[in-house]
């Protein structure tokens, strides 16, 4: 039995050089995967809202479905370290509710931090607010899709002027408001490299260069995911085209009688098969079934 995935333990991880890993997980299957696969960190990202729920961005999903994915995920999960993100509309309000929300993510899920996008402001006094109520918090700055419609699409940034400025600006603001760990995403590495030095939480990137870690979507990862993937995702695997082909298999089965083989029944025994013989006997004739 690995031992359990800590705060120390990835501070530790930053200071000898040792690459985190960090995985999304929406369900306690994928969540046995990512454990089973050891993993230090898992994501119940709100990605689940397109690559589980199929909305068309992560705006959609609301903190009761979530609190449903990150509930499946930590029964899955005894070593990794657990993160929840705060959905869109969960947070934004004030302080307050972005505490309220976090306090839920903890005691009804059992999640080991919280994930909140952007940098700017407010963001940073929910950082702070979630912090001091005891709850780690990890920050995600540059290209944050809750957002992402203020910030033009889904695209990379800090790569103008003004976004290399704005990225670096809150990078080093959500560490200073408490952060435990950064994700950064979507951002040239060698932006990323100007500020790295001065950043002393760990940092995991996503499309932003080695930084200290690396986390992926486990479907884009599998190949689960159908479609045009982002420039950042590398496929593994091609589950998807299995799972396709598996369920072709057993329709193909089920319809040409292969599927079941006597193997995959049970049997009875004499006594048994005779009652229900008798049984039937003794209805024959009678049209009340009771
Ligand atoms: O929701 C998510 O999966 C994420 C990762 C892409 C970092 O936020």
């Amino acid at each position: 039995m690995r031992k359990k995935v800590t705060l120390r333990r990835l501070a530790e991880m930053k200071a000898g050089r040792e690459p985190i890993v960090m995985v999304t997980a929406y369900d306690f299957p994928t969540a046995r995967v990512a454990e089973r696969a050891e993993v230090d960190v898992v994501l119940v990202g709100d990605s689940g809202a397109q690559v589980v729920l199929g909305h068309d961005s992560t705006v959609a999903v609301t903190v009761d479905e979530m609190l449903v994915l990150a509930g499946a995920v930590r029964r899955g999960v005894q070593s990794a370290f657990v993160v929840c993100d705060l959905p869109f509309g969960s947070t934004e309000i004030s302080d307050e509710q972005a505490v309220a929300t976090a306090m839920r993510f903890v005691k009804e899920a059992g999640a080991d931090a919280v994930k909140i996008e952007g940098g700017g402001r407010a963001r940073l006094s929910r950082v702070r607010a979630i912090a001091d109520a005891g709850i780690p918090v990890v920050a995600h700055v540059g290209l944050t899709p809750q957002t992402a419609v203020a910030l033009g699409g889904l695209r990379a940034q800090g790569r103008t002027a003004d976004s290399a400025a704005r990225f670096v600006r809150e990078a080093l603001a959500v560490q200073d408001a408490g952060a435990a760990l950064l994700v950064i995403e979507a951002v040239p590495a060698e932006v990323v490299d100007v500020v790295l030095p001065e950043i002393g939480i760990p940092v995991i990137g996503i499309g932003a260069g080695r930084a200290d870690g690396q986390v992926l979507v486990l479907h884009d990862l599998l190949g689960i995911t159908e479609g045009k993937a982002a420039t950042f995702v590398k496929r593994y695997a091609r589950i998807g085209d299995d799972m396709v082909e598996g369920v072709q298999a057993y329709a193909r089965e089920v319809r040409g009688g292969a599927f079941p083989a006597p193997e995959h029944g049970y049997s009875a025994n004499e006594e048994a098969l005779a009652a229900a013989r008798a049984e039937l006997e003794a209805r024959d004739g009678s049209s009340t079934a009771w």
